[in-house]
């Protein structure tokens, strides 16, 4: 099915920055999507996109394994445009020549501009200068035959180059990072000059064409969806019931183990102002037995989410025949990237990831194209409540995974009246919206206080805040020190059986967000 009339299909070679060219273009209105460079021809032409992006990546073009795409998408009649590494490789699959440049270019550089049409279109020409942003060890030494320069800087005679007569463009700065400051004005010309796209990619269009595709794949089947309370999955059930509605049931499953208020305000959403067909089910108990006396880790985890896929399942067998899954997934999560280093993870996920394989359903992920951000505006595009729409993040495991050691309902209790004054006082402050994730966490010692004319040996609570664009890495947020204070000590006094709160210091990496 291809819905979308026009689309940018951009070629992953591995660079850090491959979903930022997708989000700029997307801020443009014009749909994109990220594939590997090794994707087959037929499948390219499958996907019939209206113009090819080349991604950069940290290889060199004549290293022995270096990633090619096929050299017949130069074949396709479609206008291309490489940036970095994709100018390298285009070049090279033309017929001109890469090497290894004597200075890496690295960081900020001038572009002096030859042509104000095709990529340079509305910019001042001849000697003006334009910053940019250059991040390469090699450089184009020979042109391929059809091509002329289009821009220079100090140390790249081949900056930006195009075919006399073709729709290629190469640049060999990056127009996707903001220290490039012509390059939204570059990533325009190339999407609306020369591919001719229109910026009709809007949340309205996305929302129309979602509920056509849902109903022509569903028919009178019927959908099951898992309601954490997160944002991901409430845009989910308010989408896919749009679409199908009574045929579409949620089941939410309190596991014992959210804060005070985290659901109900959700719950309490779809029941009052949709029509949704909500199960709720308290599984409190089960999920505390099945975490009695564990303190590993991992082991928490991997409890949690079996637990969770067997109370779901239960509830599900009671519905009788259902055929599909209708899934949160974000299109970062989607992303077949390239992946140079083949990593293990580093703590298993837990998300509704296994149910689909276990209960034979098909899946329905009509978030699967979209950022967290899109996510977002297409919420508030659906009616939900601003409240749901910017909740900060919270973890599948929930507050399992913020007690170390025992998870037991006493040391819930302790955690959760701690977290609501740090949630109370973040909002408070204006603070909330400002950072990433804001928690607290409570640790598996006691230490010694004094409280009036007694000692006392009691818990500890840290506090975690972190400021973030996408949870990859992570750096600890400078609240402001009265902040911090009013945190502590209206923890200390008003919940009893806690003497000392600390405050994390640590980015990620090498520390995680979580501490489990
Ligand atoms: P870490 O601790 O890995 O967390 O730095 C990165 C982000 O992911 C969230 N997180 C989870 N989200 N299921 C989720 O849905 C999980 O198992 C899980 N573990 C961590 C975390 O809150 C942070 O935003």
């Amino acid at each position: 099915m291809n819905i979308h009339e026009q689309k940018i299909l951009i070629l992953d070679f591995g660079s850090q920055t491959t979903q930022l060219i997708a989000r700029r273009i997307r801020e443009q209105k014009v749909y994109c999507e990220i594939h590997p460079f090794s994707t087959a021809l037929d499948k390219i032409k499958a996907l019939q996109p209206t113009g090819i992006v080349l991604s950069g990546g940290p290889r060199s073009v004549y290293d022995k394994d270096a990633p090619h795409s096929d050299p017949a998408i130069f074949d396709l009649g479609i206008p291309i445009l490489g940036i970095c590494y994709g100018a390298q490789m285009m070049m090279q699959q033309l017929g001109g020549r890469v090497e290894n440049a004597d200075m890496r270019e690295f960081g900020k550089a001038d572009l002096h501009v030859a042509y104000t049409e095709g990529l340079f279109a509305g910019l001042e020409a001849d000697n003006a200068k334009h910053q940019v942003w250059m991040s390469h060890g090699d450089r184009i030494e020979v042109m391929a035959d059809g091509f002329e320069v289009t821009a220079t800087s100090d140390h790249s005679p081949f900056a930006a180059l195009r075919h006399k007569e073709k729709p290629f463009v190469a640049v060999q700065f990056h127009p996707e990072v903001v220290h490039t400051l012509i390059g939204t004005d570059v990533l325009r010309n190339f999407i609306f000059g020369i591919c001719n796209c229109k910026p009709d990619w809007t949340m309205a269009s996305f929302i129309e064409s979602t509920v056509k595709g849902i109903q022509e794949k569903v028919g009178d089947a019927k959908v099951l969806c898992a309601l954490s309370g997160g944002v991901d999955s409430s845009v989910t059930a308010a989408l896919v019931h749009k679409a199908i509605g009574d045929q579409l049931t949620c089941i939410y499953v309190n596991n014992g183990l959210m804060r005070i208020g985290e659901s109900e305000a959700i719950l309490r959403f779809f029941r009052e102002k949709t029509q949704l067909n909500v199960i709720d089910v308290n599984a409190t108990e089960f999920f505390l037995s099945e975490l009695h006396e564990v303190v590993d880790p991992e082991v928490k985890r991997k409890r949690i989410g079996l637990g969770f896929i067997k109370i779901f399942e239960e509830e599900a067998t009671k519905l009788g025949e259902v055929n599909y899954l209708a899934q949160g997934t974000l299109y970062p999560d989607v992303i077949e990237s390239v992946s140079f280093m083949g990593q293990a993870p580093i703590k298993s996920h837990h998300n509704v990831g296994g149910l689909p394989e276990v209960m034979k359903l098909d899946l329905i992920e009509p978030l699967r194209e979209l950022f967290k951000d899109e996510v977002r505006e297409l919420g508030l595009e659906l009616g939900l409540p601003q409240e749901a729409i910017y909740r900060q993040p919270f973890p599948g495991p929930g507050l399992g995974i913020r007690i170390m050691g025992e998870v037991n309902e006493e040391r819930l209790d302790i955690l959760r009246q701690a977290d609501v004054i740090v949630l109370e006082e973040m909002k408070k402050s204006g603070w909330y919206r400002k950072v990433w994730q804001s928690f607290a966490v409570l640790l598996p010692i006691q230490t010694v206080g004094v409280m009036g004319d007694n000692r006392t040996y009691e818990n500890v609570v840290a506090i975690r805040c972190v400021d973030s664009k996408d949870a990859m890495t992570a750096d600890w947020s400078k609240l402001p020190y009265d902040i911090l204070g009013i945190i502590s000590n209206r923890i200390i006094n008003e919940v009893r059986g806690v003497n000392r709160v600390v405050y994390d210091i640590s980015s990620k990496p090498p520390a995680t967000i979580e501490w489990e």
